[in-house]
């Protein structure tokens, strides 16, 4: 069944979800996700993925699983791939392991993880041991070093993971405008495929030098705290999107925000992270039609310096 443009507004508004959710796979068949594929390996992967920071960091009781569980149904049924996690969040490494196993779906995300830790070479490797058996998977896909934290002993981990095809991908992260320089350095001297950074309409720094930075090494770029942890939308509380985001498909504050990421060419994924069944979709709904022109971009910065 096609999902007309009306049914798409009325998903993105929230009204009505309940009963078009089931009608979501017509919407990934009539509207195919944004692909982007990885410089390194030319692999395709939806542009729109999932991050799992604190959204996934709860107690084992089926109350508190159940909205998590829905999210990453919907999330893999409307073409979403790529899910992103640490063993540093609290349970959602775990959680999310558990629950895509009970939704058959562990094999068929794309999973991204970290080591995170301060303990040296053999506690990074435990990292790596427990993030494989909480997926129960054979291979990460992607193992990134979290925030730097001790880069070189873990890239050799990741590194020698990756030559026995236990990894498929090697990553840094960071979050930090503070750690941009030495992150800098790192994507300089070493061989990797991903870098993850923090960029938005509310921390735009990014795209001074570490997204040309990454464009010239080749290197895929993952987007955290696309939503600036959730401030984004309290800048925009109480005001009207403008008439112009129709121009670029946007139905949303959050389809504006995310969209805004997407069109910059160095972007390969973003992982806005929630809990909330009707958030994922309308997270999910940046991933398809237009995206704004480098014009529309300054404007939509404009009009956001206007607010804050
Ligand atoms: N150094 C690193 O490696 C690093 C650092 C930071 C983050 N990350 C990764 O990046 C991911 C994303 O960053 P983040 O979780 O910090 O923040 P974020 O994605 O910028 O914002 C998440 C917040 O936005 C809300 N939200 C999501 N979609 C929404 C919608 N459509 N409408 C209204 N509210 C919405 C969520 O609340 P609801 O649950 O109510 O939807 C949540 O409070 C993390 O989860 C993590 O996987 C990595």
């Amino acid at each position: 069944m096609k999902i007309s443009r009306r049914d798409m507004l009325k998903i993105s508004a929230g009204t009505g979800a309940a009963l078009l959710l089931s009608e979501l796979p017509a919407f990934a068949q009539d509207q195919p996700l944004l692909m982007r594929s990885i410089p390194s390996s030319g692999q395709e992967i939806p542009a729109l993925g999932l991050g799992s920071a604190r959204t996934f960091n709860v107690g084992p009781s089926g109350e508190e699983r159940a909205p998590l569980k829905e999210v990453l149904r919907l999330f893999q049924e409307m073409g979403g791939r790529f899910f992103d996690t640490a063993p540093t969040y609290g349970t959602s490494e775990r959680i999310a392991g558990q629950l895509v196993q009970e939704l058959g779906i562990q094999n068929d995300l794309f999973f991204a993880t970290k080591i995170s830790t301060g303990g040296g070479r053999e506690a990074g490797i435990a990292q790596q041991e427990a993030s494989l058996q909480s997926w129960g998977r054979d291979t990460i896909d992607l193992n990134q070093v979290h925030n730097l934290r001790d880069v070189d002993t873990h890239l050799r981990t990741i590194r020698q993971a990756k030559e026995e095809g236990r990894t498929r991908y090697v990553g840094v992260t960071t979050s930090f405008a503070r750690q941009y320089q030495r992150m800098e350095q790192v994507l300089r001297i070493e061989e990797l495929d991903f870098v993850q950074l923090n960029y938005s309409l509310g921390e735009r720094e990014a795209a001074e030098r570490l997204l040309p930075l990454a464009q010239d090494r080749g290197l895929g770029v993952v987007v955290n705290e696309p939503y600036n942890v959730g401030r984004l939308f309290g800048a925009v509380r109480g005001r009207e999107l403008p008439d112009w985001a129709a121009e670029f498909d946007c139905r949303s504050w959050g389809q504006f925000f995310l969209k805004y990421i997407l069109a910059h060419p160095a972007v390969t994924v973003i992982i806005p992270a929630t809990s909330d069944p009707e958030h994922l979709v309308d997270n999910m709904g940046a991933g398809v039609g237009r995206l704004p022109d480098e014009r529309t971009r300054t404007r939509m910065e404009e009009l956001f310096d206007g607010l804050t």
